[in-house]
């Protein structure tokens, strides 16, 4: 894809895809539920389709339409062994969030994923896991995997990565375990998974004691099927929000944005950035913080921000460096080591691209320098991407001020907003 720099700002009203955390719930939690559970506005991208066809592989019966999809769930145990190897493609949030589901279930599964996903470490789940005698099998810590049943037994988990992934894992495999599995954590991750959980009955508790948070959860209770309307995905507007805030004459506003307290260290980090943004119509819907993001064009200043924020918004560094490079003033982004172990080394990529596009950065341990200036020379028309989605979206944004701007293996961008150049070029962009 080709980015290019544009004159007039960006103006109106992006439609911004259902959350891609809260669709990969919505399909695993209702399918091992009991009834009939519409979901409106499911984020219908590649990762979210390799759930979707997972739960299908294993006989559950979900019928698809336009961005709907009905899920009829029969509880617990009422899964069946897919017939081949389940294939996940990409997506991370499958692969960790199905080997705690399967590691219950009476039946083997094998789960596989692309080049990417093959060399992510799967062992932060297959280890906690294994704890609870689950018989889990990695390639030297990866995908492909293999899952044997076994009789799961509750344990005491006390999380040293800060994980919803793993999180996540946990709780679904002690949903269908005998007895009380609990969890400390010991930073914040998103909770989209004890909220839904919660909210379909599940016998959970969530506190928070000092700056630790604990889960318990008793299992083998059924859950009952609620329906669900996905919210829109903070992760995929903030491409837009910093474009809008970099660029000149832009004022968009962001619709039915899922702004979960567990996630929205983006908009605290533009905000003492000096953005101009405005949170209305605050709202909630399924348990889930909701409102509308107007932003214009506005002068940023750099900041320092601490691993603490890492924890809220570990997705959104690459737009982040973004908008640092355009800021008035230097920025350090401390505690970033988890992103080196996402779709790609993200670190890596971060400081590859911006020095390819002339910004003076460096990393020092898992630090973050950006010292921007007034004028940039492009170095190496290559932006390089690895297939990483937030990679490709983040360096688009970048051609707007610097381009035309080379972006390799754009396509990956399908795998969380696959209408992302249509939407942006209908609000003043210039992708090709
Ligand atoms: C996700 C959790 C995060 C995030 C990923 C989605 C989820 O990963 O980076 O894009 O849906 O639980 P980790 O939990 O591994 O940090």
């Amino acid at each position: 894809m080709i980015s290019n720099i544009i004159t007039k700002g960006i103006n109106g009203m992006p439609k911004i895809p259902g959350d891609k955390s809260i669709s990969h719930r919505s399909i695993i939690i209702p399918s091992v539920s009991n009834g009939v559970c519409e979901i409106n506005n499911i984020l219908k991208s590649e990762d979210v389709l390799h759930t979707l066809n997972a739960l299908k592989s294993m006989g559950v019966n979900i019928a698809e339409n336009k961005n709907k999809i009905i899920i009829h769930g029969k509880g617990l145990n009422s899964l069946r062994a897919a017939k081949k190897e389940i294939y996940l493609g990409n997506s991370g949030t499958s692969a960790r969030l199905l080997t705690g589901l399967l590691s219950s279930q009476k039946f083997k599964s094998v789960l596989t994923g692309d080049k990417s996903l093959s060399s992510r470490p799967m062992k932060r789940i297959a280890d906690p896991l294994t704890k609870m005698n689950a018989k889990i099998y990695t390639t030297n810590g990866s995908l492909p995997l293999s899952i044997e049943s076994s009789n799961l037994k509750p344990v005491n988990f006390n999380l040293k990565i800060p994980s919803a992934q793993i999180k996540s894992g946990l709780l679904l495999a002690a949903l269908n375990t005998k007895g009380e599995t609990s969890i400390i954590e010991n930073k914040v991750t998103r909770d989209h998974t004890e909220i839904m959980l919660e909210s379909f009955g599940a016998n959970i508790e969530m506190k928070n004691i000092g700056n630790k948070k604990v889960i318990k959860i008793i299992g083998q209770k059924e859950l009952v099927a609620n329906n669900i309307d996905v919210p829109n995905d903070l992760s995929s507007s903030a491409f837009f929000i910093v474009c809008a805030l970099i660029n000149k004459n832009s004022k968009i506003i962001v619709k039915n944005i899922n702004n979960n307290p567990s996630r929205n260290g983006i908009i605290l980090a533009l905000k003492k950035m000096g953005a101009k943004i405005k949170l209305i119509n605050n709202r909630r819907n399924n348990n889930e913080n909701i409102c509308d993001i107007e932003v214009v064009s506005s002068g940023l200043h750099g900041c320092e921000l601490g691993p603490e924020f890492a924890d809220l918004m570990i997705d959104e560094y690459p737009i982040l460096s973004i908008a640092a490079s355009f800021a008035n003033s230097p920025s350090v982004f401390r505690g970033l080591k988890e992103l080196r172990v996402k779709e790609s080394d993200r670190l890596k990529l971060i400081l590859l691209n911006l020095q390819n596009c002339g910004v003076n950065c460096k990393s020092e341990n898992d630090d973050l320098f950006i010292f921007p200036s007034k004028e940039y020379q492009i170095k190496n028309n290559l932006i390089q991407t690895d297939f990483d989605h937030r990679i490709a979206m983040a360096f688009c944004i970048m051609g707007t001020r610097l381009g035309p701007l080379n972006i390799k293996d754009s396509d990956s961008i399908n795998t969380s907003f696959p209408t992302f150049k249509n939407e942006f070029n209908n609000i003043g962009g210039n992708f090709r």
